[in-house]
């Protein structure tokens, strides 16, 4: 099976021009991957003139709405980001859940209606907790599942490979034995070999290591090779 490495820019860069030199120079750096599926989620707004260069790289925003249209102002739906050539959608990310309040409860609604739109759903979690609800009335191996400890994120902290793989096992435990499960919170090209090789993770998802192309080519390179 592929690993997976997703990239999430969160709110970065600031211009489009920044946003297309930095997923330019990703694209020329990495070249041609095989055993590995490289997913860029950058801001809403860049997706539709990234997606003119895509190539080898998949596209995937960092949230989507769950009604498909109508009168909620602000939001982008899942429709829209299929639309615009997008494959893949970040839910229920600790940032989300914090600065904007979101429920387990809404992110089962916005995970369902990315699936049935044809996004694939990357739920990021924050403890296994979260699992049951968020995955309700939803086929487990259609989600791909990142797990984030809060602490980790942006900190330079990770846990120990042991720690990691204790929680891998937990979590597969809880979704489908075929179930792809990703770590994230500060993935860096030194630490990722102990996340895949040591605690068996099916890849990784990667914040500010992602906005440093030299970083997320090294990353990505290394996964490839396991
Ligand atoms: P960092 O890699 O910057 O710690 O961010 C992790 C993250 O939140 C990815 O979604």
């Amino acid at each position: 099976m592929k690993k997976f490495i997703v990239a999430n820019w969160k709110c970065n860069p600031t211009t489009l021009n920044q946003a297309k030199n930095l997923f330019n120079s990703i694209k020329k750096g990495l070249g041609a991957v095989k055993n590995t599926k490289v997913i860029i989620c950058p801001p809403f707004v860049y997706l539709e003139e990234l997606a003119k260069f895509k190539r080898t790289i998949s596209l995937g925003a960092q949230d989507c709405y769950f009604q498909e249209k109508g009168a909620f102002t602000g939001e982008v739906s899942a429709a829209m980001l299929k639309d615009l050539g997008c494959d893949y959608v970040i839910l229920g990310h600790s940032e989300r859940r914090k600065y904007f309040s979101e429920t387990n409860d809404l992110i089962n609604k916005k995970l369902k209606s990315a699936l049935e739109k044809g996004l694939k759903p990357v739920l990021c979690i924050e403890n296994t907790s979260q699992i049951k609800q968020c995955l309700k009335g939803i086929l487990k191996q259609k989600v791909i599942i990142a797990y984030e400890p809060i602490w980790a994120i942006g900190t330079g902290k990770t846990p120990s490979p042991a720690q990691a793989k204790s929680f891998n096992v937990k979590i597969k435990k809880l979704v489908a034995s075929n179930t792809i499960v990703l770590y994230g919170g500060s993935v860096n090209a030194k630490n990722v070999e102990g996340f895949i090789i040591k605690s068996g993770f099916d890849g990784v998802l990667v914040g500010g290591a992602s906005l440093k192309p030299k970083e997320l080519i090294n990353i990505v390179k290394f996964v490839d090779r396991i």
